[in-house]
């Protein structure tokens, strides 16, 4: 089936490796056609150029006066955790005891994981990301019934069990063992299953054993091509734990890497305080971070260092981390991400902003060769952006104001009333009311 979109255009056509390269990568189309054939693109360009390709039989689908953009990718996100966003008053581990694991527990049901995955999903598509590295919980059945819920949609999502074998309540343990054949289980049924893909997912080291933690490198050597996913150095409290319940390595990192976790595919949430040879080894490893802005203000946990990053050339994505991120929406989080350089004496520009939510962050989970931008062959995820949702962006959005304005306005006062439409695989999945 073919399907044609007409608009304005934006997307950024290469990776960079500098922040002030995305200006000269970037794709701004005014008047443009986008061209799907079988929820890939087919054709894009000017409309001009390509509007003779268009079968008669086709109806266009006219979005001029808006912005299309690629579907935005959220790097860091756990789906049992988005009835309690907003939990009050703690910093990470006192959060987790007292917030966290109690609301996990309830994942162990699978129809009230169904009831969630679908609420999980509209929320997502709602708020334009088309494309989630997502965590599950210990429970195999809480990612079943996420995969099956991606599946109708033909989502691109990553997705993996949790590994906890220690260090929390009983009823949210694994154990060696069946982490291993839970997760073995799981990647059979799911990895690659459509555009469905699996992260080995150990919580963070302090729930994990060493033998846990070799199971998990058992895991990715017998199955290469799936992603690990876990967070690193969020919370200096978190960091000294780690320290003390592993004092034959060198650091938090090193326990990842000594148990062969680091590498491609490999993506570590927050990583507020790295010491250096942390960024070194991210760096020589090619592992990626999530970078979390609103879950690292709402938990007290830091301002992470986006420049450093660039300069070490470890990939960036962007993560809310519901639920101790307060939005599942990414104009909102880059919003404070902006506040979060600021606060550092550091500019986050639109540019940058915006590479990062859609081809930065899916080349971070190295999926920029199948989305993140309009090239032909890519998978036809977008979002069709309405820059004047509110009376305040009314004011601000006028034919003087230059593109790079406009964008950032949209990022400063952006939220789910931007999304106007969202397509995933080439089908319309949201329309704002
Ligand atoms: N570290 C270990 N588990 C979690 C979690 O659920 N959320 C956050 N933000 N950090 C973690
Ligand atoms: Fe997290």
């Amino acid at each position: 089936t073919i399907k044609a979109v007409r608009g304005s255009f934006l997307d950024v056509t290469r990776t960079v490796e500098h922040p002030e390269e995305i200006e000269s990568a970037l794709r701004y189309i005014e008047d443009g056609l986008l061209l799907i054939r079988n929820g890939k693109v087919e054709w894009f360009g000017e409309w001009q150029a390509g509007k003779e390709k268009v079968p008669a039989s086709v109806r266009v689908r006219d979005y001029r006066g808006k912005l299309v953009v690629p579907g935005f990718v959220d790097t860091h996100i756990h789906y049992p955790q988005s009835e309690m966003v907003g939990a009050y008053g703690e910093q990470l581990l006192e959060w987790l005891n007292k917030h966290t694991f109690p609301t996990e527990r309830r994942y162990a049901d699978l129809d009230y994981s169904r009831e969630m995955s679908s609420f999980f999903l509209k929320q997502l598509l709602r708020n334009g990301t088309t494309t989630a590295l997502v965590f599950g919980t210990v429970h195999p059945e809480s990612v079943d019934a996420l995969f099956e819920a991606a599946s109708h949609i033909n989502m691109r999502m990553i997705a993996g069990k949790v590994m906890m074998d220690r260090n929390a309540p009983d009823y949210l343990l694994d154990t060696p063992e069946s982490s291993y054949q839970q997760s073995k289980q799981l990647i059979e049924r799911w990895h690659k299953n459509g555009r469905l893909l699996y992260a080995i997912t150990p919580r963070f080291a302090p729930t994990s054993t060493p033998e846990q933690l070799e199971v998990a490198r058992r895991l990715r050597e017998e199955y290469p091509d799936t992603w690990v996913h876990t967070h690193l150095c969020e919370n200096v409290d978190e960091i000294a734990w780690v320290k003390a319940l592993f004092p034959e390595r060198d650091g938090y990192l090193d326990v990842y890497h000594h148990y062969g976790l680091t590498g491609r595919k490999s993506v570590f949430a927050h990583c507020v305080h790295l010491e250096e040879k942390e960024w070194d080894c991210l760096s020589h490893t090619h592992s990626s971070i999530a970078f979390c802005p609103t879950s690292n203000l709402y938990l007290g946990s830091g301002l992470f260092n986006l420049q450093k990053a660039w300069r070490k050339k470890v990939a960036v994505g962007i993560g809310t981390d519901i639920g101790a991120g307060t939005t599942f929406n990414m104009l909102q989080t880059l919003n404070e991400a902006y506040k979060v350089m600021q606060l550092q004496g550091c500019r986050l520009s639109a540019w940058e902003a915006f590479y990062l939510a859609t081809l930065g962050g899916a080349s971070s989970l190295g999926l920029d060769d199948c989305i993140g931008n309009f090239h032909p062959g890519k998978e036809a995820d977008f979002v069709v952006l309405e820059p004047t949702a509110t009376p305040l962006q009314q004011l601000r959005y006028d034919n003087s104001v230059s593109l790079i304005d406009k964008l950032f306005v949209l990022i400063t006062l952006g939220d789910d009333r931007s999304i106007y439409r969202t397509y995933v695989d080439g089908r319309l999945v949201y329309e704002r009311t």
